[in-house]
């Protein structure tokens, strides 16, 4: 059987740290990757950490003819995990089509020739956006999807829809989507992590651009929450950990005879965290003191959201092994390798 499996974005945050997981679990990763968002550097990282080359398709997953001809050339392959996507969801709403048009015509390229040949096994990136502000925390996969509230949301709903709708039919593709909760930090070896394009709109690069002297000040999104100290919960994972859970998702679908099988898993560590908690352990684990202020609450923002994550932990037989300060501590390691 073939080991090879394709990884669409694979130079990315995620997508990184899940090649070189690949390499470590014993398997062939191959790379697509248009560099939208995302560095050759990732790709000189990530060959630094496993010790080898790794093969690179440069070019864009909606380009049909690219990925058809590196099929062709690569012979069997055993999966792709696809991550290529755009991701920024403010970006989506002022840019919906481009959003649709990427997100969705790359996943249906993939899907068209993955029949062509034969490929089989399919791990998605999908987003625990999907739940909204649920009713009940923690979220189980049971959890009912509210409305997406942004074209890049929707993107992945109606990417899980179209996934389930194929795997159900006699076509022969079986399907993971994993739901990702909030990815943090970077390899321990401090070789891989995130490059954010200009100013960050996520929260851990912004609290390590803002230690480095890169931004000013941080500003919390609110504090008059209903939470613990009035800012917004989210459950942090560590990169490195939601990484391994592709490798889990890909031996969970070799495991399964089934021809059509689909499933969905949250990936998250099943704790919630505050924006507070999460400043205040960086400042523990840094020894550093950051400059914060409390701003106006951010449009679109959920109050809290965190994961159930036992199903996961069940039938792929996997759990997270880092911890929060873990993740922040790593994050910080790498901003210094970035000045
Ligand atoms: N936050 C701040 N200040 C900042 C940045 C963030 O207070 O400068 C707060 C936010 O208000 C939020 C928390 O930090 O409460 C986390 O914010 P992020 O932007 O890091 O993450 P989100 O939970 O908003 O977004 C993430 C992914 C999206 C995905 C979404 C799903 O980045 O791709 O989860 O809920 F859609």
């Amino acid at each position: 059987m073939s080991d090879k499996i394709i990884v669409t974005g694979g130079a990315g945050y995620i997508g990184s740290h899940t090649v070189v997981e690949l390499v470590q679990a014993g398997y062939e990763p191959i790379i697509i990757d248009n560099f939208a968002n995302a560095e050759k550097s990732a790709i000189h990282g990530i060959q630094q950490i496993v010790g080898k080359e790794i093969k690179l398709y440069e070019g864009d997953c909606n380009d049909y003819s690219f990925v058809r001809d590196m099929l062709k050339k690569e012979g069997a392959i055993a999966g792709i995990i696809h991550f290529a996507a755009y991701k920024a969801v403010g970006e989506s709403v002022r840019k919906p089509l481009q959003y649709y048009k990427n997100n969705i015509g790359s996943l249906l390229v993939l899907l068209d020739l993955m029949l062509e040949f034969k490929i089989s096994k399919l791990v998605f990136s999908s987003s625990c956006t999907v739940y909204g502000q649920p009713d009940e925390l923690p979220v189980t996969e049971l959890t009912p999807k509210k409305p997406a509230e942004s074209p890049y949301g929707n993107t992945k709903q109606i990417s899980e829809e179209i996934i389930e709708d194929v795997v159900k039919s006699p076509l022969p593709i079986k399907g993971i989507a994993l739901r990702y909760f909030n990815p943090i930090g970077a390899h321990p070896s401090a070789k891989i992590g995130e490059l954010p394009l200009g100013v960050p709109n996520n929260l851990v690069p912004y609290v390590t651009q803002t230690a480095s002297g890169k931004l000013e000040k941080i500003t919390i999104f609110g504090d008059d929450y209903n939470t613990i100290d009035g800012t917004c919960i989210r459950d942090y994972i560590h990169v490195v950990d939601l990484a391994r859970a592709h490798v889990s998702a890909i031996q969970y679908l070799e495991s399964k005879n089934e021809t059509s099988l689909f499933d969905l898993f949250n990936v998250g560590t099943g704790q919630g965290n505050s924006v507070l908690e999460v400043i205040k352990t960086f400042e523990e684990v840094t020894g550093l003191k950051l400059n914060y202020t409390i701003g106006p609450r951010r449009p679109g923002d959920v109050e809290k959201v965190y994961a159930d994550v036992s199903k996961a932990n069940r039938l792929l037989h996997w759990k997270t092994i880092f911890t929060l300060a873990d993740a922040l501590k790593d994050a910080w390691r790498w901003q210094q390798t970035l000045g």
